[in-house]
């Protein structure tokens, strides 16, 4: 079966790890005259297809950050909307990711989430823990400090408890005790609606990405914007600090 490329995309040299901070709902409600809620529910047709395409093309890590330690700040009816809307995802889309052979972490603290969201998050992960295909992480609840400063603390106590002393916490160890532990550093991060920040998203795991910013609003963005974010990628020369030759 040929898959499909929207853009000159070479297979062989895919990003490993793409992030997309998927940015520009409430900005796409206006712009249709609708209430925001319907704008992010938009958002999630655009999620369902990035989803089953990187699958599709061989991407090992596709991350999608949801929803932000610092999101609550917004009006109830929204977050509740965005709640409603996790849970429906996670509920509609389940049988198919599994059946796809993806495998679901999801990054944040997911006991800060309202009891069903939570039990729903936990039961998608067990389900899809034993999966080989792509890895799905999404980031609910999730803020980069908040992930760094848990890592420290794990450590911290390690140490106290003799388990391991100071000068045993290396960048491994503590790669560790995030909640991508294991997986490979993000190569490609992509942040749609034109806004050019990580507003708290994957420091650590960001360290050498290559960032893209598409300026289309996320229930836009399409396989073809998605294919040209991986062109770009791959037209791009990634030093690691090195002297080029
Ligand atoms: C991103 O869309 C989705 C979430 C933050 C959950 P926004 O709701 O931030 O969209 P804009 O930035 O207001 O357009
Ligand atoms: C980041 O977008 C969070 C998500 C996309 C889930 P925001 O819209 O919340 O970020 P800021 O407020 O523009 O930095
Ligand atoms: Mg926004």
């Amino acid at each position: 079966m040929s898959i499909p490329l929207y853009a000159p995309i070479d297979l062989e040299r895919l990003p490993k790890h793409v992030a997309i901070i998927m940015d520009g709902n409430g900005r796409w409600a206006k712009q249709h005259k609708l209430k925001v809620a319907m704008g992010h529910r938009a958002g999630t047709e655009a999620l369902r297809e990035i989803i089953r395409n990187s699958s599709d093309i061989g991407i090992q890590a596709l991350t999608l950050y949801a929803f932000s330690t610092e999101n609550w700040t917004r009006p109830v009816t929204e977050v509740e909307a965005l709640m409603q809307l996790i849970l429906d995802f996670f509920q509609s889309e389940i049988d198919e990711l599994d059946e796809k052979n993806v495998r679901i972490t999801i990054l944040g603290d997911k006991t800060g989430l309202p009891e069903k969201q939570c039990a729903a998050l936990m039961e998608a992960e067990k389900r899809t823990g034993g999966n080989t295909g792509l890895r799905l992480n999404i980031a609910i609840n999730y803020g980069s400090r908040a992930e760094l400063t848990q890592a420290a603390r794990k450590l911290a106590e390690k140490v106290k408890s003799g388990e391991i002393n100071p000068e045993d916490v290396t960048e491994a160890l503590f790669e560790q005790q995030l909640y991508t532990a294991g997986q490979p550093d993000v190569d490609l991060m992509i942040r749609t609606s034109g806004e050019m920040r990580l507003s708290n998203f994957l420091l650590w795991q960001c360290s050498y990405a290559e960032f893209v910013f598409p300026t289309v609003l996320w229930p836009d963005f399409d396989l073809k914007q998605y294919h040209e974010c991986i062109a770009e990628f791959q037209g791009r020369k990634r030093r690691f600090g090195k002297r080029e030759e």
